[in-house]
């Protein structure tokens, strides 16, 4: 009888232990060849030889296996030594990433209303007419929805134009005092040195006992934030309005950004809007169902902070992934 415990340890591969295999355990194999012997056998003697010839089957085949493992792991070694790359080599031409620059900006704000312990909430990009607009003092044919070029879709769900919505989702889920602020994407059919049809804004919302919130607070709050973003600007606020605030004010910086440039970003007047803001309208908490409450609200574009930062003259150029600008923001 062969030695088959010596074949399978000087076994040195996958495709040759497969070939023991059947040699063995095959049909026509070793074993089937021995257990076809057994009627030749005398029959007293008939459980003994079975019996060996069993556990010598059982030995073997767990030998085989302990082997297939054995061999399978080499070969996971060896193909890891062949593929080995070395990541931390040097290549000239490697290219370093770099944060885009309103992911930037969208965190330095985020940043500093963090410090200030409010919470960040997020909502849908499609949102329903009632989240939008009807809950914000917008009801339909309201002559302010032109403010808002609007995407639609066939079943009357549009593409958020703001991030207001947020405010009302946040307070229909959440009871008083709300401190919040919601970062995303928003969009509108609107296309021009200035516009984008995707772009971001952050919005601002402050809900507490009525008489706790004053427009003194949202007035410090703000002027706080533009000095944070944009250091040591004048800031004024101007009176405006929002459906779903009242008052209402716009908020202008000084126009520090252009002196000896040939301003291209500032107004003649010398200053440059930057946010609206207010406080939120009685009919807004009607909507969400608070009472005895006020609140402050405000909302600002992203890409505008990101330009003013960066100095960057046309707005689309965020979104054109060219390299030469992005390169620039290293
Ligand atoms: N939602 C307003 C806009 O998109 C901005 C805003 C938010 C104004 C909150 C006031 C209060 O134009």
């Amino acid at each position: 009888m062969q030695d088959w415990q010596t074949i399978i340890a000087q076994c040195q591969s996958l495709d040759e232990l497969e070939k023991i295999r059947i040699e063995l355990f095959g049909k026509k194999g070793y074993f089937a060849k021995e257990f076809e012997k057994l009627k030749n056998v005398p029959n007293e003697e008939k459980p003994q030889v079975a019996k060996d010839l069993n556990k010598a089957k059982n030995s073997l085949y767990s030998l085989l296996q302990a082997k297939k493992d054995d061999l399978l792991q080499k070969a996971i070694q060896q193909k890891l030594q062949e593929d080995y790359v070395d990541v931390s080599l040097y290549s000239p031409r490697s290219l370093k990433g770099a944060m885009h620059p309103v992911n930037y900006t969208m965190d330095k704000i985020i940043d500093y209303f963090i410090a200030l312990n409010y919470a960040i909430e997020t909502g849908p990009l499609v949102e329903d007419d009632f989240h939008n607009f009807e809950a914000l003092n917008l009801p339909k044919y309201h002559p302010a929805r032109d403010m808002q070029d609007t995407f639609y879709f066939k079943d009357g769900k549009l593409l958020r134009t703001h991030t207001s919505p947020v405010q009302i989702r946040t307070m229909q889920n959440q009871k008083p005092p709300i401190r919040m602020i919601s970062p995303g994407a928003v969009f509108r059919r609107d296309f021009d040195l200035t516009h984008t049809p995707m772009f971001h804004q952050v919005e601002g919302l402050v809900v507490d006992e009525k008489g706790a919130v004053s427009f003194a607070n949202l007035k410090f709050l703000l002027q706080d934030f533009l000095h944070y973003m944009f250091g040591d600007v004048d800031v004024r606020f101007r009176p405006s309005f929002f459906p779903f605030t009242e008052p209402s004010a716009e908020v202008d910086i000084s126009c520090i950004f252009c002196e000896g440039e040939g301003c291209r970003v500032c107004s003649q007047t010398g200053w440059l809007e930057v946010l609206g803001c207010g406080m939120v309208d009685p009919h807004v908490f009607e909507a969400v169902g608070y009472e005895d409450v006020s609140g402050y609200a405000f909302g600002l574009g992203v890409e505008r902070f990101a330009m003013l930062i960066h100095r960057i003259g046309d707005l689309r150029s965020l979104f054109e992934g060219d390299l030469r600008l992005l390169e620039q923001f290293r």
